[in-house]
């Protein structure tokens, strides 16, 4: 009997040791952790069990047979994160460079097709040479069948792809179709296909860290949410970051307790933004001044940073912030900025997080590059995003409401639920300038004239009442008591039903 037992444990020390100290110390030298260690630092002590750690491949071609590694290149699993249960499954670079098998997909399908029974989440450690080439065909239906279960965990469970090593050609799309994606940097990319194919089609001469790393991503492309300096952090930041997210769309996100009164007043809101309305100020003060403890996690800071979007928490509970931001482009709205909240604000409705949205938007960016990049079909993301969610919306004008943009950003006409404005917001068509030179264009040579005009329109619609008054605004608010009327509101909705009407699924513009 003790032989028997001895021998498991002597099974699993081996599978333990992946590819060998040999490739270890490699993924150490690297400056990486290994599939085993990152999992140590994402779950909470002693709380991993893991499956399957005695798969093997199935290939004989390549003199295969002779190399089969138990676990195949994937530890996959459960845990818990600060209590709450996660399923997980971390790539092994050791083994035959973390590339998928047949038998290794096999592995992940098991534990989405799990998380998707019991309702918790996945998280996906990317850490691979893509799909392994001496079993063909074999593994690219493995990433077939991953691909096929993103989709179907899609609005279900929230799923989250953590890229921490290669992950080229096709293995890029199963983190593409997941909910977020976060990299590391100097040791991290992405692409569909490397720099030696680039240069021979394009003759492009581009490094790898340049075509996919993470600085790439976050800021060029926005493929992903965030870059993280090194392992531990990504692991640590990750832990954070699962405890704004509910486990399954059947249920919602926890709610954490907290010290930070709801009724808190902040009075240097009072003088936020500046008395000329050309000038920016920064809307991330505001987020941060509002929310419980000051604690916000942004999403995708580098990229179309003309609008803010990350989760944070009002008297407990997890909400989505949406802003504009007047610092870049005026806080215009431009394709990425649309493609870029839309998806945020799909995600928390798939979620029932509550969306809080501040707004301070001249219009969207007019130009050729635009147009031609067709801000017609990306503006109308975000539109379409905020027209469909059913969770509660709270809406807070600050400053500039303009035109389409002002509809866009969680207007009233949108099924806003609460929209509130500060004493300081202009809702209009365009700003009294753009307005003036377009309605009394014979005017345009006489400069008196036309800045008396100006001063009319902006008497006029530079306010918040003309809004008001056909209730389009809830409520002019005191700025300094933003997030007392916004935990209120929140507290007012949250048993919030809207049934919609029977569909297979909408068609949102793509
Ligand atoms: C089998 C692989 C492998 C793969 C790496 N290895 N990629 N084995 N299939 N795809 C093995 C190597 O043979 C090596 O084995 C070990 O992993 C480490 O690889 P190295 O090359 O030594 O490491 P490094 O120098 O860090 O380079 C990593 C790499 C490179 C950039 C990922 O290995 C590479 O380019 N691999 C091939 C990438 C690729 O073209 N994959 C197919 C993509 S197409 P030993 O025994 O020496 O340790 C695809 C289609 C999916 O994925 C389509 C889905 C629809």
């Amino acid at each position: 009997m003790q032989e028997i037992l001895a021998e498991l444990e002597r099974r699993r020390a081996g599978a333990r040791l992946g590819g060998g100290e040999r490739r270890i110390g490699a993924q150490h030298s690297k400056g990486k952790l290994t599939a085993r260690e990152r999992l140590e630092v994402l779950l909470d002590e002693g709380s991993f069990e893991e499956f399957d750690m005695f798969v093997e491949h199935r290939c004989i071609d390549f003199g295969m047979e002779k190399t089969t590694i138990p676990g195949d290149g994937v530890v996959t699993g459960h845990g818990t994160i600060d209590g709450r249960p996660v399923f997980v499954f971390s790539q092994d670079f050791t083994v035959f460079g973390g590339s998928l098998s047949e038998a290794h997909a096999e592995k992940i399908c098991k534990v989405m097709d799990m998380a998707m029974r019991v309702g918790a989440p996945i998280i996906g450690i990317n850490d691979s040479g893509g799909a392994r080439i001496q079993e063909g065909v074999a593994s690219l239906a493995g990433y077939a069948d991953v691909f096929q279960r993103n989709v179907n965990a899609s609005g279900v469970v929230p799923q989250i792809s953590m890229i921490m090593g290669p992950c080229a050609g096709g293995a890029v799309y199963s983190p593409a179709m997941t909910d977020f994606i976060f990299m590391v940097k100097d040791s991290s990319y992405m692409f569909v296909t490397g720099p030696d194919v680039v240069k021979t089609v394009t003759h492009e001469e581009v490094t790898a860290e340049d075509l996919g790393g993470a600085v790439t991503h976050t800021t060029r492309s926005g493929v992903a949410d965030l870059a993280f300096e090194n392992d531990v952090e990504a692991m640590l930041e990750l832990r954070r970051f699962f405890g704004f997210l509910p486990l399954s769309n059947r249920e919602k996100a926890p709610r954490r307790e907290t010290t930070d009164p709801i009724d808190r007043r902040v009075d240097s809101l009072d003088s936020l933004v500046p008395p000329n309305p050309n000038k920016p100020y920064d809307m991330k003060e505001l987020v941060t001044k509002i929310v419980d403890e000051g604690e916000f996690f942004e999403l995708m800071p580098g990229h179309a940073a003309n609008i803010i979007v990350g989760f944070a928490r009002m008297n407990g509970q997890t909400v989505g912030i949406v802003a504009n931001q007047p610092m870049v482009l005026a806080g215009c709205l431009d394709i990425d900025s649309a493609k870029k909240a839309g998806r945020f604000v799909r995600f928390c409705d798939c979620f029932e997080i509550p969306i809080v949205t501040f707004v301070d938007v001249p219009g969207f960016l007019p130009g050729t590059g635009q147009e031609y990049g067709g801000i017609i079909k990306h503006g109308a993301k975000l539109l379409y995003a905020y027209a469909q969610a059913t969770v509660p919306k709270v809406t807070v004008i600050t400053r500039k409401a303009y035109g389409g943009a002002y509809v866009v950003m969680a207007s009233k006409h949108l099924r806003g639920d609460i929209n509130y404005a500060w004493p300081t917001a202009e809702i209009a068509v365009m700003g009294p300038k753009g307005a003036v030179e377009i309605i009394f264009r014979q005017d345009l040579g006489d400069a008196e004239k036309i800045e008396a005009r100006t001063e009319e329109y902006r008497t006029k619609f530079a306010n918040p009442f003309v809004a008001g008054s056909r209730g389009f605004v809830d409520d002019v608010i005191m700025p300094h008591n933003t997030r007392w009327r916004i935990c209120q509101a929140l507290d007012l909705l949250k048993n919030k039903r809207i049934e919609e009407p029977w569909k297979k699924h909408d068609n949102i513009p793509l």
